[in-house]
């Protein structure tokens, strides 16, 4: 297979379009009409009455047999800017966030904010690349009194939105956040976030799906050992513990990059944290914080994706605007693949000359390889030499993408939490689906390794966590195309 020639535009339509509806999380563009008309920061639209018609889906077409080349840069992490967004809760006063993504997933963050009772605005930040501004700056206005009540309607759009749970329970001393429920990746517990809070006093129950806290009296701080080093579970529990009686100590908690940058933004806010990056954070409690001025630190899962992008369609990559520390093992895999790969203080350069050979990945808590990768290292498992074994260590429900993936050809079989992958020399053009944001951006970065044309259907996953992502393929050469088309014509399905 070339990856050099170039396959003449064989549709019309030049445009990475946004004006169709854009959607959520699990929300189904047929029956929902969650616009995020005007993006971001005008706060309606996010609950617009469904449309008595099906809407459009937004597709993305590739050309495939491209070899990617150039450069992209990345800006702030999803993962953090929502969380750095939640931390805001914790202290009345002017909050501003700086290199937030533009994405979907923000613009509903910001809605639930509004929902509390913040007056939050964006503000674009310079285009770093092709396309519109990839990166806003977020200013959150948080009031004395804050509404404690996060609803379902935005809590199911956003799984995320759990993590104003910890903060409004140390302001408000009460809160009720409605039980997001589990997703397309899998089963998502809430177990160690209730466990760690009631360690720390709260009375904790549940009812009419939702998580309902109260500490009248203030938190009080506790030893929490958590049975896995859950993102989410740390986060809520460090934030909470920032305002308890006391000090804290949550022991085998996550070391994500993700958790360093919210406890920085929480130690320039006041708090007293210790161990930041370790297993073990000690907190001591303060009575009160100061709103700060932070920015978002960048995005290894999108600079990740990049990386196994260029190694799949033997490219040649520069990925700017993050740590490559951060991606340590996933740049260590595309090595061993053969890839050569160049890493300074603030981005990497990945060039594959040749096939890559298969690897073995295993998907584990930070710092082993990502799980968000995992829908990239099962793309490069499909084109390589050889037989691979992708093993997946986190959410249950993560291989469910691989059947689109073998529509386009790939040789997958899983069993239980591993997937047997034999690499073909190149897969075949297929309409696909994606299901959630990564296997979004691995079906279209493995349509890049296909004969043909491929669709992606329900790309507005890939708008939850991908800011122009259309603008960057085109910018490394890539033929692409978003457009949309009606959901009963779509071939996905
Ligand atoms: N878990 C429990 N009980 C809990 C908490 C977690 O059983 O109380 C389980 C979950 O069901 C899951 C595993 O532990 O099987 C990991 O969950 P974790 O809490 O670590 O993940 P999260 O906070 O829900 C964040 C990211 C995910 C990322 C994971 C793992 C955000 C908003 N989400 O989720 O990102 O995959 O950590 O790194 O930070 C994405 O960006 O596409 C994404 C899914």
């Amino acid at each position: 297979m070339s990856h050099s020639v170039r396959t003449p535009v064989p549709w019309g339509g030049d445009g990475e379009s946004r004006a169709a509806p854009v959607t959520a999380e699990d929300a189904d563009p047929t029956t929902e009409a969650l616009s995020v008309a005007g993006w971001p920061g005008n706060g309606d639209g996010l609950l617009a009455t469904p449309s008595p018609t099906p809407p459009d889906v937004d597709v993305i077409r590739v050309v495939g047999g491209v070899r990617l080349a150039g450069e992209v840069s990345v800006v702030g992490a999803k993962n953090s800017a929502l969380k750095l967004m939640a931390a805001a809760l914790l202290v009345p006063g002017q909050t501003v966030i700086t290199n937030v993504p533009r994405i979907t997933d923000i613009a509903i963050m910001a809605e639930v904010l509004r929902r509390l009772g913040c007056a939050v605005t964006f503000t674009d930040e310079e285009p770093l690349g092709p396309g519109p501004a990839r990166s806003s700056t977020v200013t959150i206005d948080v009031p004395e009194r804050l509404c404690s009540e996060a609803d379902y309607n935005l809590v199911r759009r956003l799984r995320a939105s759990i993590c104003v749970l910890g903060p409004l329970l140390a302001r408000c001393g009460e809160v009720r956040v409605a039980h997001p429920g589990g997703d397309a990746i899998g089963s998502r517990g809430l177990d160690m976030h209730v466990a760690g809070l009631a360690r720390m006093g709260a009375d904790i129950s549940g009812e009419h799906g939702f998580v309902i806290a109260e500490a009248p009296n203030g938190l009080r701080g506790a030893t929490i050992w958590l049975d896995f080093p859950s993102v989410g579970a740390t986060e809520n529990l460090l934030m909470a513990a920032v305002l308890a009686q006391g000090v804290t100590e949550i022991d085998n908690a996550a070391r994500e990059p993700e958790i360093v940058d919210l406890c920085a933004m929480l130690t320039k806010m006041g708090a007293r944290i210790e161990g930041a990056g370790t297993s073990t954070l000690r907190i001591e409690g303060v009575r009160e914080l100061r709103p700060v001025r932070h920015e978002t630190v960048g995005d290894r899962i999108v600079a990740g994706t990049w990386a196994f992008a260029a190694a799949m369609t033997r490219g040649d990559v520069t990925v700017t605007g993050v740590n490559p520390a951060f991606l340590e093992i996933a740049l260590d895999k595309v090595m061993c693949a053969g890839g050569h790969v160049e890493t300074w203080p603030e981005g990497f350069r990945v060039r594959m000359d040749q096939r890559p050979r298969a690897v073995d990945v295993v998907t584990l808590p930070y710092p082993g390889f990502a799980t968000d990768l995992l829908p990239m290292a099962i793309g490069l498992a499909s084109v390589s030499e050889g037989t691979s074994l992708v093993t997946e260590n986190i959410f249950d429900g993560r291989f469910m993408f691989v059947q689109e993936m073998a529509r386009l050809g790939a040789d997958i079989r899983t069993d239980g939490h591993h997937a047997v992958v034999r690499g073909r020399e190149r897969l075949s053009s297929a309409p696909v689906r994606a299901t959630d944001i990564r296997a979004g951006a691995g079906l279209v970065i493995a349509g890049l390794c296909a004969d043909g044309v491929t669709e992606v259907s329900h790309v507005h996953h890939i708008d939850r966590g991908y800011p122009n992502f259309v603008a960057d393929l085109r910018a490394l050469g890539v033929t692409a195309e978003r457009t949309t088309a009606p959901e009963e014509q779509s071939f996905a399905f």
